[in-house]
């Protein structure tokens, strides 16, 4: 296209199509968070915003079941996150354990490779997860400083069991960093209860919100070993300042130590905050303790387990090991026969719905269904089953028509007690 007209079609409105989203994330935001987001714009010292700042952490510390005080977010996708926290923590020779069961291991030990970390990497098949004796074997053989691992890796739809690894690494003398990017907020994970030294989430999964600010927790322990390092930028050092004896972190803007200075009652200048993620943060977490967690989680298992009925009831082989599966995405076969790209493009063009697929050895081989935060819910439960059941027919795949979408929705009839599920009543003798 000619520079003029790049520029012309520039400068028209964005007026996207509204498209429901049923992928692995991002999701379609609640409502009640666009609403948030367009509140006025303040200064990040305005005590009014202050105050948002200070909400924001006790919020979070109920969302991660926590009482760390270091409990902040950083304004960024859930990777700034992670880089983040392996930046301020690792130096280089560091020995750091990833337990990778999927693309976003992968994207752990990349991110710990670049911080100068000795990686060692536990694999584990796309679509398993580990034995925690595998993890604990390869603790025992590497010693490292850091565990890293996911909770739920969206790109295989796994979910790693995590309520004994904190102990463990712990007893090992190492730290453990959980990645719980989709997550959190979809399933459980109280993170003083299963030790966790680090939590690192995002919004645009089962939080019901844009990407852009990633909620993040510190055990006091990583905490301090963060604030060794804290050296304060030239312009901003408080009266009276010492720098820290470690090694000085090697970036500024993801420098823990700094940002933890600049959420504290310190209030050191860092970044200028990003104050509409804020308020998107700050209500998403609202607006999932106002509900409250068990209901939340429910919500996740029920959506999950009707897509699963009619995708199982559209003769579909849902992927990987069924007791392992995340309660938010769903992995599932493409079949034999059925072009599933054209799938996933006749889906967005003609019913607007985006769904997803996977990357690596999975790309092409799957779909991968998000039923997460705004989207676990029965009606958009329901429209994607239906419709990807009117596109599977039309790519002469072989099933029952209405079976699926009969199928997810006597899911969520049952879960209602809906009477009309119950055996019909015995016709009455004439
Ligand atoms: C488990 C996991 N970790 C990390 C990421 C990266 O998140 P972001 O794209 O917000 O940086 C994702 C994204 O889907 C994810 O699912």
């Amino acid at each position: 296209m000619p520079e003029s007209n790049l520029l012309l079609s520039a400068l028209s409105e964005a007026n996207p199509l509204p498209r429901l989203l049923m992928g692995p994330g991002p999701i379609n935001a609640d409502p009640r968070v666009l609403r948030a987001m367009s509140a006025p714009l303040l200064g990040q010292f305005d005590p009014q915003f202050r105050a948002f700042m200070r909400d924001t952490q006790a919020l979070y510390r109920a969302v991660f079941e926590t009482a760390n005080a270091h409990t902040l977010c950083i304004d960024g996708t859930a990777r700034s996150a992670i880089e983040t926290v392996m930046v301020s923590l690792i130096e280089p020779g560091d020995r750091v354990l990833v337990a990778s069961f999927g693309r976003f291991g992968q994207l752990k030990a990349e991110i710990a490779r670049r911080v100068g970390a000795d990686v060692r990497v536990l694999d584990a098949v796309w679509g398993t997860v580990f034995d925690p004796a595998q993890i604990q074997a390869a603790i025992a053989a590497f010693s490292p400083k850091l565990v890293a691992c996911c909770q739920g890796d969206t790109s295989t739809t796994m979910l790693q069991p995590l309520a004994d690894l904190g102990a463990l690494c712990r007893r090992h003398g190492a730290m453990l960093q959980v990645d719980a990017t989709a997550s959190l907020c979809g399933t459980p994970l109280p993170v003083d209860a299963w030790q966790i030294d680090c939590v690192t989430g995002a919004l645009q999964k089962c939080l019901a919100g844009p990407s852009g600010i990633a909620p993040i927790t510190l055990s006091d322990t990583l905490g301090e070993v963060i604030m060794h390092r804290r050296h304060v930028e030239e312009g901003l050092r408080p009266a009276g300042y010492v720098a820290g004896a470690g090694r000085i972190i090697g970036s500024n803007y993801f420098d823990l130590a700094m940002i933890i200075d600049y959420w504290s009652e310190r209030a050191l200048n860092h970044h200028t905050e990003a104050t509409t993620m804020l308020y998107a943060a700050r209500e998403c977490a609202r607006i999932f303790l106002q509900e409250g967690a068990a209901r939340v989680h429910a919500r996740h298992a029920l959506a999950s387990r009707a897509v699963s009925a009619g995708l199982t009831a559209m003769q579909l082989k849902l992927f990987g090991d069924p007791v392992h599966r995340m309660p938010n995405v769903t992995g599932v076969w493409i079949p034999d026969g059925v072009d599933g790209e054209r799938v996933r493009r006749a889906l967005l063009e003609e019913f607007n719905i985006e769904i997803g697929t996977s990357f690596g050895p999975l790309q092409g081989r799957i779909w991968r269904i998000g039923t997460m935060g705004y989207n676990a819910r029965c009606d958009a439960v329901l429209t994607t089953v239906a419709a990807l059941e009117t596109v599977l027919a039309g790519e002469h795949h072989r099933f029952t028509r209405g079976a699926g979408v009969d199928s997810a929705r006597a899911v969520y009839r049952e879960a209602r007690g809906d009477p009309a599920m119950s055996p019909a009543p015995p016709v009455p003798a004439a």
